[in-house]
Formats: structure tokens, sequence, C-alpha cells
């Protein structure tokens, strides 16, 4: 069997801190490209069931277009992913702000979150799988967030083709802390994701204000558009009749996933259009955000010109619950001095295995 490799070329500067381009190859016909510019997965070349290779998840084209403003494009988002009601938040009895930059909220970490970052990276390969392992030290006070933090993101592709990503981090003081990544998903490559099919492995989901904010308590799935417990055409079910759906304009809301966190379970199954490709997104998460690129709409590219256009893609953010902060009846996203919050999500490809 052929052995995984890894390597690394330039990837330019990133405001006068040089970046990588990291590129694990599986030898087994999944190669993933992981930016050390926001820990970020550039892309991730999936074979079909014919064989035809193509990337699933959607980049930018340079150095310059990651650095300059855009929504999250394959980034680990951080110190705090999703939503943090009024960037308000109290701990301990110290009350935290964090910057705005969400319609009067804080989103995914805050304006400099950890997406805008440039994360260290070590790489480590052995017969059976290759590692890249990204450190990132957020000093205490960064976007407003107590503490000095430490987080460790490690992807690992194994030769089933399956790309692990574990979270860890480490604090000297009390303070929040939610990882995810912000993958665009695309499995037919073709910039469209209304004829993929999805199922999502959870019962309720969080329905929102016109701000992105939950109202309050999980709801049921069952008779709504949310109902992802069977595989469902996304462009049919975002094009339902429905106040949530209007106020998204499409999904951009979480999933309360089945069974007790910390375990690993499937979370959800995309499918192409034509079943050629099938990503499962495995994970110990509490919840998944489904974000159907609403906001996109052909401003971004990448390196081939062609442009990120509205429901061009998928997120499937595997998380905390949003806002929980501020909410003691949802798992905790406390981390305090001497505990590890970990995390693992898994993106398996089960259509390889044939
Ligand atoms: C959020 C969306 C936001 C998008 C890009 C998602 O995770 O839920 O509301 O528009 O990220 O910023």
């Amino acid at each position: 069997m052929p052995r995984p490799t890894v390597h690394r070329t330039p990837f330019g500067s990133a405001h006068g801190t040089e970046t990588g381009l990291w590129t694990l190859d599986s030898g087994t016909g999944v190669v993933a490209q992981v930016l050390t510019y926001g820990a970020s997965l550039h892309s991730l070349t999936v074979p079909d069931t014919k064989g035809a290779t193509a990337s699933v998840v959607r980049s930018l084209a340079t150095v310059d277009d990651y650095t300059g403003k855009h929504p999250y494009f394959g980034a680990v988002v951080g110190r705090y992913a999703n939503r943090i009601a009024n960037g308000r938040f109290t701990l301990d009895g110290d009350t935290h702000h964090i910057p705005a930059n969400d319609r009067g909220h804080a989103l995914h970490g805050g304006p400099e979150g950890f997406h805008t970052k440039v994360w260290d990276a070590t790489a480590d390969a052995t017969e059976h799988s290759v590692s890249l392992r990204l450190t990132l030290h957020s000093p205490d006070g960064d976007m407003g967030f107590p503490g000095a933090l430490d987080a460790t993101v490690t992807y690992t592709l194994d030769p089933a083709g399956t790309l692990a990503i574990d979270y860890a981090s480490v604090t000297d003081r009390a303070t929040v802390v939610n990882l995810t990544n912000h993958a665009y998903f695309d499995l037919a490559g073709r910039g469209d994701i209304l004829g993929h099919r999805l199922e999502v492995d959870a019962d309720a989901y969080l329905p929102v204000d016109g701000d992105g904010i939950p109202l309050g308590a999980p709801a049921g799935v069952r008779g709504t558009p949310f109902d992802l417990t069977a595989p469902r055409v996304l462009g049919e079910s975002i094009g339902l009749e429905d106040e949530q759906l209007r106020l998204a304009g499409g999904f951009d809301h979480c999933w309360v996933l089945r069974g007790p966190g910390g375990g690993l379970r499937r979370a959800a199954r995309l499918t192409a259009p034509d079943s050629a490709r099938v990503l499962e997104v495995w994970t110990t998460e509490p919840g998944i955000q489904v974000y159907t690129a609403n906001q996109l709409d052909g401003s971004f590219t990448d390196a081939s010109g062609r442009r990120h256009e509205r429901h061009g893609a998928v997120c499937l953010e595997t998380q905390h619950l949003p806002d929980s902060p501020n909410r003691p009846d949802q798992p905790s996203t406390v981390l305090r001095p001497g505990e590890t919050a970990r995390s693992r999500t898994e993106l398996r490809f089960p259509h390889l295995e044939a």
C-alpha cells in the first residue's frame, strides 16, 4: 500500500507573517490541503465512485483573499464559534464584552477571531496516517475573552480517506471555548448544493430570531422543514414556506444531535445529486450548525475563477450550542485551568469503501 506523505509549500505573507500550505496525501486518493492562516481546510480532494477527483470544499485563490474579509472559507473559528448574544456574558461574576461583528452580536469569536491568525504547524507521518498539528496562543483578553488560551487543532488523514479534526484547548483562567471548522462543502464540485440530499441525526433544532440568536428551548423537527431525520433534497427543504427559513434565507440553524455528547457518533450525511460522492460527519459535539451559504453572492472566487454563489455550498459546523455562555441549561462551554476541552469531528467518505 502506498505510504501517506506530507509536505509544505509557501503560500505568501499575511500581514508580514509567512504562511504555508500543507498537503496531506493519504496515498489512496484523498488529499487534504491546510493553510496555516486560520488553520483553514483549503481543499479536500476525494475520488467519486468512478474515480474522478474534485475538491469537496470551496476555497479562495490567494493569501490576500484569505486575509481580506470573507465568510470563513474553510477556517477554524474560535474562541467561540457561532453567536454570543449582544457580545456579552458573565462568568464567575465578571462580565466580558466581545466586539459585536454581526447585527449587534459577537459571531465566530469576534472580528479578529482565530480565523485571522497564522497558526504554527508541525507535521507527522506514520505508515498508517499523516497529520498536521496546528497551535495557537490566544492571550488573556484576546477579543475580550478572559484567560490565555492555548488551542491545538490536528488534522489526520488515514488510508480510508477519513479526515479527522481534533481540537484541544487549555487555559490559565476560567474562559469559554467552542471551536469548529467552517468548510463550505460541495460534493459535486459544480457550485450548487440545492440538489444534494442531507440527513441530520437530530430530533430537535434551535429556532432563532431575526439576528440568528436562538429563541429559547429546542423545538421538535417533526412536521417542519427542519426534519432531516430521513434524507431530504436541500433545495426542496429550504424552498418550503416557513417563517424560520424566511428569516435566515435558508438553513442557518443549529440542530441538537441525538444521544449524549462526548461520544463519537454520526451527525450528518450529505449525498451528491448523482450519489457519486457521500460525506458523513461524525462528532463528539452536541450540535451542528447547518448553513446553506445564504449570504454568498458571487463576490468571492476560487483559483480557477469560479464564483461562490448563493446556495453554492453547505457548511456543517459541529459545535456546542450557540450562546451557551448565557444559557446555563445548555451543555457548558466553560473551561477552567487544569482541564482540557477536547472534541473530535471526522469527515468520512463511505462511497470509497465500495
Ligand atoms: C453563520 C451565518 C454566517 C456565516 C458566514 C455561519 O456559521 O451561522 O449566519 O452568515 O457563518 O459568516
